[in-house]
Order: C-alpha cells, then structure tokens, then sequence
C-alpha cells in the first residue's frame, strides 16, 4: 500500500561552486493510486497531491479500487453558468441526472471500505442524488444543510437560503472525528447568541457539537479568492476544513473530481492529507493558486479528540 512517507525525500545541500543547492521535496507519486493502464498523466503535483486536467469520468475511472480515503464533489449545478469551453452546465435534467449517476458509481469504485462520499449541491438535485448513493449501497449519514444566501428570491418559491451537502459512507465510518465550534456570538454587541436552556456553565469550553445546519460559512465574494481567468464562484475553505477533520486522519487521501478554483487541494494540503483532483477546465488556475497564496479562510474549529 502506498505510504506517504515514501513520497518525501528531501534534498539538499551544496553544489560544486559551494552555494546553497535550492531545496527540493519530492512530488506526490501517483503511479501507486492509478490504474497503469489508462496512462493518465498529472500536470502538476505538490509533495502532498497530484492535479489532472481530464473529465472527472476519465480521472474518477483511472483511480485503482479501493485507495481513496475521502471524496468531495461540487459538480456544476446545471444552471447554465458558463464554466470554462470544455464543461456543460445546461443539461436536459435527466440527462443531467445520468451523468451524475455514471461519476458517482466510479467514485463509489474508487472509495475504500468505511470511506466518506460527500455531494454539494442544489437541495433539487441532491434529493435525487441521495436516493441514487443509497440505491447503490451507500450508507447515509447526514444532509448537511449550508445556509448561504447568494442568490435572488424565486417568484412563487421560497428564498432558497442552503446548498445541500450529502455526506455517505461505503459500508460504517473507518473515522469519524467530532468537530466543535466556538460558541456563536453577536458580531455587534459580542454577546452569546443563545442561552442554552441555563446549561451555559455545563457546556464544553472547546466549543458546542458541530449541527448538520452550518450557518457560519462565509460566501467567497472577493476577487482575490478569484483569479482573473476564473471568475466563477469557489467555496470557503471552511467546508473543506470541515468535511476533512471529520472523515480524514493526516496522511489519508482526498480526491476531488471538480477541482474548480482548488479550495479542497488547499485545505488538503494545509491539513496534511494527500489529495488528487482534477478540472476540465481549470487546472492552470489551480496551479496558481497552489504556488502563491492559498487563500484559506479563518477557522475556529476543533476536532475534540478526547
Ligand atoms: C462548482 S465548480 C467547483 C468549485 C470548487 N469546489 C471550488 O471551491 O473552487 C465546478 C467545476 O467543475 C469543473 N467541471 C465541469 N465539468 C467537468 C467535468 N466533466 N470534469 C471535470 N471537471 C468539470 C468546472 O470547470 C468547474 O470549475
């Protein structure tokens, strides 16, 4: 089985005109992960991950059965957004519903026994989505409702106010890890929020049990979570953080076929697991973002190990 610390041997030292020969790690080896066969290639890697630029079908299918600790997937929402030349977003809804099924069975493929499967997406979709991980012998945990409040009110409808986010695992937990966060206070006054039915004293000082309703995620609003050749939305790290202190131990690996703007890379590698991904489109934009600033947002969490 591979091992991480197989894959960072350091170098360094002097070179015959005695200066200081530049510090190189080496890069996360995929070969160990990915079927030889299908000769897919990484266009770039870190010491921590390897990053593809093919379709999530061709990345998710070239992952040898049974190595993946930990899947996050935030496909397009097929709103008809413009991605990049290569994606669709305006699918016909079955249509659309079918190509979910056909990556959602190769990363079922992909997972380890007691590994994690989590989904954002649309609550309309996910409805769908979660009946079909189920069908396929997935064990539900949780629907995680995210409230962010981004897009317009719909005539006739509800204010849509959270993205859904699935969150399975193929056969019981191998980790789960309870996360705690601070208890909420006012941004104004700084006063606590609730009163915690006069049980405030009895109460973790690490913090309260991490819900399945998160209302505390920032929206990635500014341009400099954005690269000029990316304009579409990214999450905030904070998810990732999240989805990863709960389902992953350091050293696991963390594959994410919809790389976007590489949130889960960064969170990755800040977090010391490994990780895969890969992006149509946007593997450039990736690549930039994992050399300069990883634009990770604050994060009071903690996962209580006691
Ligand atoms: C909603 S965004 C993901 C955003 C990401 N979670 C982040 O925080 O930056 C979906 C991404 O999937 C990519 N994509 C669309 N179709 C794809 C496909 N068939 N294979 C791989 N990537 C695809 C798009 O280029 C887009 O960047």
């Amino acid at each position: 089985m591979y091992d991480t610390a197989d894959s960072c041997v350091r170098r360094s030292g002097r070179d015959d005109d005695g200066r200081d020969e530049l510090k190189e790690s080496a890069k996360f080896d995929s070969s160990g992960v990915l079927r030889p066969e299908r000769g897919i290639e990484p266009c770039f890697a870190t010491e921590h991950g390897a990053l593809f630029d093919r379709d999530c079908e061709e990345f998710l299918g070239a992952i040898r059965p049974g190595t993946v600790d930990m899947i996050f997937a935030d496909p397009p929402f097929n709103l008809g957004k413009e991605y990049g030349k290569r994606s669709n977003d305006s699918r016909e809804e079955e249509e659309y519903l079918k190509w979910c099924y056909r990556w959602i069975d190769l990363g079922i493929e992909a997972l380890k026994d007691g590994g994690a499967f989590f989904l954002y997406n649309l609550p309309k979709w996910n409805t769908h989505l979660a009946a079909y991980m189920s069908s396929q012998g997935l064990d539900f945990r949780h629907w995680i409702a995210v409230n962010i409040k981004l897009g317009l009110p719909i005539q006739g409808r509800l204010y849509p106010s959270h993205y859904s986010l699935l969150y399975f695992t193929k056969g019981k937990a191998r980790v789960f890890r309870k996360v705690r966060t601070p208890i909420e206070t006012c941004r104004h006054c700084n006063g606590e929020i609730k009163d915690y039915g006069g049980h405030r004293k009895a109460m973790n000082p690490k913090g309260v049990n991490l819900s399945d309703v998160w209302h505390d995620i920032p929206p990635v609003r500014h341009q400099k979570y954005k690269s000029s050749d990316r304009k579409a939305n990214a999450l905030s790290s904070k998810i990732l953080d999240r989805v990863i202190e709960i389902s992953t131990e350091p050293g696991d690996l963390v594959v994410d076929p919809f790389g976007g703007s590489g949130t889960t890379f960064a969170s990755a590698e800040a977090k010391h697991r490994r990780w895969m991904g890969t992006d149509i489109d946007f593997a450039p934009v990736i690549e930039e973002r994992m050399t300069g600033n990883r634009y990770l947002h604050r994060n009071d969490d903690v996962v209580d190990l006691d």
